[in-house]
């Protein structure tokens, strides 16, 4: 989604915005662009593109400015182009805005301004914003944002800044991720953390229908009546190494290398020494209410979709509760059937994807209990759900989720066993056995992401494949549809994940010689049916990749080849299997020269619907 940045203090600020951009760079874009203001007038400058193409038309030029605003653009209302990459500007050009996400009432807006004279250069809706803040601009800017916003209708994050009152940048949220930065003397604007972290830790998160003015002294946070918020400071604990590349090729390669210590972290703590319960203090939701569960949603988008599957699984086995897994987008329209006893579980690397937030808010709106599941401190769905259970992975730039997943999964099982434990539908044996196995998974993991030569040889067999499926039985089809995603968004080779067993009503008429299949056999139950499928689309001259669980010899007679997972309790398999299907999407995306964390048309945080 579109990224924005902002800075207000002694230093010069187009390269702080620029250097702000580049951190926002994996959120995906298609132009960029840069306000700044000073001497009574604003300068724009701003290319489609990437921001390289932003950076050569800076290259070269003094900049003496202080003030100013940024935004990496990705387009919905308007092809990407010079014209329609922001910052915009209001007909006098003293006004400039950028702007995140949708304001959906544009149309009419447009219109009605047009009537008043005033004249558009872009088929953007943001554009409509600098023009009706010179509508109402009466010699105080905050006052004419203010007025300016009570007339819009979607979500938004806007930063603004004016040559009428140039050392003054307004900032507006409602539906859209925004943070300030608080350095000393000087003070940031930005979509994202990453984009700070070179300067400040401190933070203030805004809410919903809260405005900042930056000023060069100080920060003021209020409401839409102008009264002032007391806003908390957060200090992010995230170091600004984690977003950086830290040698690798790819910020992907390096997340996919991180998850040994992530599992570490989100473990941490939550696991007891001697293994005989979960320890999820951070949870408010009594034993009394888990005790009265009826049933439970789980309800996300894209990869944390795919966890969600996970957790059904492990939740239906372990806890004896029906599970139910929703898209967030048709959870939300789908009138869900939400009665006493019911638990929503929402699942979001960000916190800030718009339509699992508002699943958060029609189950809350409902009156169910909600826990979230998610990487970032402060996120609209931390801030929202009455639980939180933190996955902590660190920051995830690659738009392709990895660490997130497995994080994901790993707050999965501690939520299903705490589930388990308390309406005693595990017995402590067992609990035991999969907490000490939980506690293995960190070293098992190390061992597939060091050991990826034979992944990569399959990558190079099937870069130039047009098609790819996955499949699997049970946890095995929930994490072969995840493999599929990863390889599909990546490399753009087109991937399906079935079932095993659902093959042959109609899928097996696909599969012809050298069709590259990737079959999952780690579920010990379901080996002699899973093998038999493999077997069905072997004969038919597939070029099969296994990935079997240790111990599971057979699976060699009916594959070509074989990648074995350390072995492991059943449930936690996924954590494990996924790793080398990140591999395999990464190594066949560089093996076709593919843009890897930015893949085409994908932003990281979808922030619209
Ligand atoms: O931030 P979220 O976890 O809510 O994001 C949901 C999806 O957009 C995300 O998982 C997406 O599918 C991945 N980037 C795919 O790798």
């Amino acid at each position: 989604m579109c990224g924005i940045v902002g800075y207000i203090g002694p230093k010069e600020a187009v390269s702080i915005l620029v250097e702000g951009l580049e951190k926002l760079e994996y959120r995906g874009y298609d132009s960029a662009g840069v306000a700044i203001t000073g001497n009574g007038s604003i300068e724009i400058l701003k290319k489609e593109g990437k921001l390289r193409a932003l950076k050569d038309e800076l290259n070269g030029q003094t900049y003496s400015a202080n003030v100013g605003i940024g935004h990496t653009r990705w387009a919905t209302h308007g092809r990407p182009s010079d014209e329609n990459a922001h910052p915009h500007t209001d007909c006098t050009g003293k006004i400039a805005v950028v702007h995140n996400g949708i304001i959906e009432n544009y149309l009419s807006l447009r219109e009605w301004l047009q009537s008043q004279g005033h004249v558009f250069n872009s088929q953007t809706d943001t554009e409509v914003l600098p023009h009706l803040i010179e509508e109402f601009y009466e010699g105080d800017l905050l006052e004419a944002v203010l007025k300016a916003s009570s007339k819009l209708e979607g979500s938004f994050a806007l930063a603004v800044v004016s040559s009428h009152e140039p050392n003054k940048l307004v900032a507006v949220r409602q539906d859209s991720p925004l943070v300030v930065g608080l350095g000393e003397g000087e003070y940031f604007l930005a979509s994202d953390i990453p984009a700070l972290l070179r300067h400040t830790r401190f933070t203030y998160i805004l809410n919903d229908g809260e405005i900042a003015v930056l000023e060069p002294d100080r920060v003021r946070v209020m409401d839409r009546q102008r009264n002032k918020i007391n806003k908390k400071v957060l200090e992010v604990k995230w170091e600004a190494e984690q977003a950086e590349k830290g040698g690798y090729d790819h910020f992907m390669l390096k997340e996919i290398h991180e998850q040994p210590k992530a599992l570490r972290d989100t473990f941490s703590g939550r696991i007891a020494a001697d293994n005989s319960r979960v320890i999820l203090d951070e949870v408010k939701i009594t034993p009394e209410q888990i005790r009265g569960l009826k049933k439970v949603f789980i309800t996300a988008c894209g990869t944390a979709y795919h966890a969600g599957f996970v957790g059904k699984y492990v939740i239906e086995r372990l806890v004896r509760l029906p599970v139910e897994v929703d898209i967030a987008s048709e959870f939300r329209y789908r009138q869900p059937i939400i009665e006493p006893g019911t638990l929503v579980i929402i699942i979001s690397q960000s916190g800030e994807t718009a339509d699992t937030l508002a699943a958060l808010r029609e189950a809350k709106r409902q009156g169910a209990h909600v826990i979230a599941v998610t990487n970032v401190v402060g996120s609209s769905v931390s801030r929202e759900a009455d639980d939180v259970i933190y996955t902590w992975a660190g920051p995830e730039i690659a738009v392709a989720s990895t660490k997130a997943y497995t994080t994901q999964l790993a707050s999965m099982y501690l939520i299903a066993l705490h589930l388990a434990t308390v309406r005693g539908t595990i017995a402590p044996g067992e609990l035991g056995g999969i907490l000490s196995e939980m506690k293995q998974l960190d070293a098992k993991a190390q061992l597939l992401v060091d050991n990826s030569v034979e992944i990569r040889d399959f990558a190079e067999e099937i870069c130039s494949s047009r098609s790819l499926f996955y499949i699997g039985r049970g946890l095995d089809y929930a994490v072969a549809m995840e493999g599929s995603l990863k390889l599909k968004e990546i490399s753009y080779i087109h991937a399906e994940a079935y079932a095993a067993g659902e093959l042959k009503h109609g899928t097996l008429a696909l599969i012809e010689d050298a069709v590259p299949v990737v079959a999952l056999c780690t579920q010990k139950d379901l080996y002699d049916k899973t093998a038999s499928n493999i077997q069905e689309v072997n004969a038919r001259g597939a070029s099969v990749l296994a990935l079997a669980m240790e111990g599971f010899k057979e699976v060699e007679k009916v594959s070509d080849k074989t990648i074995y997972i350390p072995e492991t309790h059943p449930l936690l398999a996924p954590i494990l299997t996924v790793i080398p299907l990140q591999l395999l999407a990464y190594h066949t995306a560089v093996a076709r020269g593919c843009d890897v964390d930015k893949p085409r048309n994908l932003a990281k945080s979808v922030t619209v619907e």
